[in-house]
């Protein structure tokens, strides 16, 4: 990433991670234990979705949080008990890891009282946001890309063009009805002038294959849009409906980002997602590869 991209990516200071969700495609794994908790081989999904805002460089992070997610607070305070015994064993590598992610970045949570959805989730933060532009990272959407992290890239291009920004991607037509679909007009190199954006259209009826990931960068006049927004698809106030009305009235951009996209909100994503990041690990990679191949090898189809 050049040094342009990094001043252009602290234009945001501020995001905000959705996760008071019930994590009902999880359970029983998700009966004690909040979904953004479940790991990716030894990692907290959350965790990974936190480091990508840092390395964008956010400061702050708004978790939206329902009840029973106070393992989510813990996980980013100090462990005490844990790093003092670590230490007085001599672990002192180990407890200066886990001391790094209280170091990461200032966390502050806001409950989400009701599941009234993710449009709804995003204006819970709005007295935090305050008037900026901010990003909104959704913890079932891990976006792999070393070279420059998701939410920076949006926020590279909400600084060149001066818009609300969205994170696209193309999806077979077998899957549209599971996203929010954008279409619009290439405006060249991965950006889209959005025209049109819908939640989850019935089969057969999306305006096109780009899906909606779960990364934003939205100005703060999303807020009053949201506060106004009905219910949309599945009872909720949906965000997707609360940017379609942005594009009517500020424009909205697509940007079909870099990267490997994982949806761990999906048992096979999730389990993809382990494989992949698991043999980008040389202390695991030998002994998985070595497995897999056994596997594909034996099982029948
Ligand atoms: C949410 C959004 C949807 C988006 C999707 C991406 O849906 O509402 O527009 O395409 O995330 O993962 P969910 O998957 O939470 O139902």
């Amino acid at each position: 990433m050049s040094s342009t991209d990094t001043k252009a990516a602290k234009l945001i200071r501020k995001c905000v991670i959705p996760a008071a969700g019930l994590g009902t495609r999880f359970l029983p794994a998700t009966k004690a234990v909040p979904k953004e908790m479940l790991p990716i081989v030894d990692t907290p999904t959350l965790q990974y979705i936190v480091e990508e805002a840092v390395a964008a460089g956010i400061e702050d992070v708004v978790v939206i949080n329902g009840r029973g997610k106070s393992a989510i607070e813990d996980h980013f305070d100090i462990g005490f008990e844990l790093e003092t015994t670590m230490r007085a064993r001599g672990k002192t590598a180990e407890a200066d890891k886990l001391r790094a992610i209280a170091n990461l970045v200032r966390i502050v949570s806001v409950r989400q009282k009701e599941p009234l959805g993710l449009g709804h989730a995003v204006l819970c933060a709005r007295s935090v946001i305050g008037n900026e532009p901010f990003g909104v990272l959704l913890g079932d959407d891990m976006i792999d890309s070393p070279e420059e992290p998701g939410i920076g890239q949006l926020a590279r291009i909400y600084q060149q063009h001066q818009k609300a920004v969205i994170a696209l991607m193309e999806v077979p037509d077998s899957e549209t009805h599971l996203y929010g679909i954008a279409a619009g007009k290439d405006l060249g190199n991965g950006v889209i002038q959005i025209d049109h954006v819908v939640e989850k259209p019935k089969k057969g009826t999306a305006p096109s294959n780009l899906a909606v990931i779960g990364r934003y960068v939205l100005p703060p006049s999303i807020f009053p849009i949201l506060e106004k927004q009905t219910t949309g698809v599945g009872g909720e106030i949906q965000l997707t409906d609360g940017l379609a009305t942005l594009q009517k009235t500020e424009g909205l951009l697509g940007y079909k980002f870099q990267g490997q996209r994982y949806d761990a909100g999906d048992k096979v994503g999730y389990l993809k997602a382990n494989i992949a990041y698991a043999l980008k690990r040389p202390d695991l990679r030998g002994g998985l590869m070595e497995y897999l191949r056994e596997v594909v090898k034996t099982e029948k189809p």
